[in-house]
């Protein structure tokens, strides 16, 4: 039995890395190691509660004591490392969470690698990253691998220097590490601050829907479910030491993004056709609002074989439907703890 431990599993992209590698590896323990913050909810694995290769760990990564009990415990050969504070507007209003959880915590888990993986077996620490670490584009042109780091958020500058410590921690001591850095995710799960759950969220409690500045910034976008397939194809297929670029080769502008979806939420709904577009507000743009980003993800394709499975369609469709069948997820999350974020960051708009 390998041991892999998961950071972040209770989370949106997390708790689908999980599930993929419970599943597809019943040889595999897999450790979800999670603190439980507000982002965190178990309820999104409850499906694997009786699984004999699952084990969950509460744990805080910034809490060098706990982390390292944990490799002691379970003694991992491999890491994947998802937790962290991923809301851009949350690390304008509140910078230092990032910077003790995504900063510090990488560096303590870091360094009980280092501790621990001492014995001659193949180790692996796959630090999952954001694109976002390389900047704003313009109108033209996409991030590859060899992008110069660029971070203009809070968010993404603790992102950014995540990576450098990985990448210094391969140079400097050897560690085997590998970094991917991914698109925009959606799909099941996704927290309700994020645009695509929390447009659906409103439009089925009939509220506006808040799109930034003019609507024209840019994202591209990838299926949850393939981020999940890409980092499995990465952790077992890479060049140690290297960097992935994971993408959907599908980009939108916001406000394209948000009339399709009100859209096919109004066919869903049976609506007549419009209601849901008569919702949308431009509000207050995000303070530092990068522009566009675009990934080339033709390296990880190239490489290791790797395309999405979805087409944005197919995706979207799947999603809404989720959303529609969980509502009971959905409400239970907005009518707590989000709920008092959102009327605090909104309520100047
Ligand atoms: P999320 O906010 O949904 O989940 C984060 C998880 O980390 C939660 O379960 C939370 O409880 C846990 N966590 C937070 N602080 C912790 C701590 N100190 N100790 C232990 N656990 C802690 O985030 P997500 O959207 O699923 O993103 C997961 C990872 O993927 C992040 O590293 C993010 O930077 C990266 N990423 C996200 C996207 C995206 O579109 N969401 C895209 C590219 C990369
Ligand atoms: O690019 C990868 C990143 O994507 C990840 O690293 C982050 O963890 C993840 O949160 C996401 O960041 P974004 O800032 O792009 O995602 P968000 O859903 O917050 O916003 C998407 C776009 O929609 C962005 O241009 C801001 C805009 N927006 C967002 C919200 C919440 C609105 O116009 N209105 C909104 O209410």
């Amino acid at each position: 039995m390998k041991s892999i431990i998961i950071t972040g599993g209770a989370g949106f992209i997390g708790s689908h890395v999980v599930r993929r590698f419970v599943n597809n590896y019943p040889d595999y323990n897999i450790i979800n190691l999670d603190s439980l913050t507000y982002s965190g909810n178990l309820q999104n694995l409850e499906d694997l509660k009786e699984k004999i290769n699952y084990f969950f760990e509460k744990v805080d990564i910034t809490n060098n004591t706990e982390v390292e009990a944990i490799f002691k415990k379970y003694k991992p050969e491999g890491v994947i490392h998802l937790a962290a504070e991923s809301h851009v507007d949350r690390s304008i209003s509140s910078p230092m969470e990032f910077v003790y959880t995504n900063v510090i915590g990488t560096c303590n888990l870091l360094n009980a690698c280092r501790k621990y993986w001492i014995e001659d077996k193949k180790y692996l620490f796959h630090h999952v990253s954001t694109d976002e670490v390389y900047g704003s584009l313009g109108n033209e042109g996409y991030f590859t691998e060899e992008t110069r780091y660029d971070p203009r958020s809070p968010y993404s500058a603790s992102k950014a220097s995540s990576d450098h410590f990985v990448r210094a921690y391969h140079h400097t001591y050897e560690l085997p590490v590998v970094i991917t850095n991914c698109s925009n995710n959606y799909g099941p799960n996704h927290f309700p601050e994020k645009l695509i759950p929390l447009l659906i969220n409103n439009i089925l409690e009939g509220k506006k829907l808040p799109v930034y500045g003019d609507g024209k910034y840019t994202r591209d976008w990838l299926y949850v479910e393939d981020h999940a397939s890409a980092i499995d194809t990465v952790f077992h297929n890479c060049k140690i030491g290297d960097t992935y670029n994971i993408g959907g080769f599908n980009e939108w502008k916001n406000i394209d993004l948000v009339r399709l979806l009100c859209d096919k939420m109004d066919i869903k709904l049976d609506n007549k056709p419009g209601t849901s577009q008569k919702l949308i507000e431009f509000v207050k743009d995000r303070p530092g609002h990068d522009l566009r980003y675009a990934i080339d993800a033709n390296k990880l394709k190239k490489d290791l074989g790797w395309v999405p499975s979805l087409t944005f369609e197919e995706g979207l469709e799947k999603t809404i439907d989720w959303y529609l069948d969980n509502k009971q997820w959905l409400s239970d999350i907005v009518k707590g703890v989000y709920q008092k974020y959102y009327e605090k960051q909104y309520k100047n708009n």
